[in-house]
């Protein structure tokens, strides 16, 4: 998979894409993540990608040609182009069933907005997906750029070491996960229960279902509601 990231601060992106499951997919050639700074695309003199919005009030806007340029130029490349996104807290809000969406394409072009916003007509002419990745405002799309190739990432085949834990993962089945332990077997008075230690593969399944069952009604009633559980 490729992911092209365009955005004013590219720097902020070189220890994400060079860390942990992310850093290993990209050295083993699975996820390819390039970023560009969109002010090049900037034809003014000054090269600025913002302006005052008309009608007044605060804050700047993102104009439309850098970012509309930058897209288009990814457009060019012999590998076919991009799934476009725009991160906005205006968008559809990023779940596990739009990730396992996003990483079933062979592209993704990330724009990440700063300042006020964008360009009512980025939108339009883009024909970007917009996604948010949850009710807040972040000061800029990056972090949000940062969390969608995380858990896009972690659905390529073959990211994760074992493969089976991607499938068990909180949200997989439309479940949290359930409770984890490792050694020792007791710590400060608090002990593994006593079925993770029996062996018995069945009895484990059933446990880990249930727990999950539980937890997930407990903490995210809401997912329990389409009555699938
Ligand atoms: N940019 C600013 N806030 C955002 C959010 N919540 N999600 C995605 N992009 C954003």
């Amino acid at each position: 998979m490729r992911i092209d990231v365009l955005t004013l601060f590219p720097q902020v992106f070189d220890g994400f894409v060079a860390s942990s499951i992310v850093g290993r997919a990209v050295a083993s050639g699975l996820l390819t993540v390039a970023c560009h700074d969109f002010r090049e695309h900037a034809k003014n003199k000054h090269r600025s990608v913002d302006d005052r919005p008309f009608g007044g009030g605060p804050g700047m806007v993102l104009m439309c040609q850098p970012a509309l340029d930058a897209f288009e130029a990814l457009d060019a490349d012999p590998d076919g182009k991009p799934l476009r996104i725009l991160l906005t807290p205006q968008g559809e809000r990023l779940d596990q069933r739009i990730v396992e969406e996003l990483a079933s394409v062979p592209r993704l072009a990330l724009l990440c907005g700063h300042y006020e916003g964008f360009d009512e007509r980025i939108r339009a002419l883009s024909g970007a997906r917009e996604i948010s990745i949850g009710d807040y405002v972040l000061s800029g799309g990056e972090s949000a750029a940062m969390v969608l190739i995380d858990a896009v990432t972690r659905l390529l085949p073959g990211a994760l070491g074992d493969e089976q834990s991607a499938r068990d993962d909180s949200f997989s089945d439309g479940l949290l996960e359930y409770p984890q332990y490792t050694r020792p077997r007791e710590y400060r008075g608090l002990s593994v229960p006593e079925v993770l230690l029996s062996g018995d593969h069945g009895r484990i399944e059933q446990w880990r279902r249930s727990q999950a069952r539980m937890r997930t009604s407990q903490r995210r009633p809401d997912l329990m509601e389409d009555g699938s559980h």
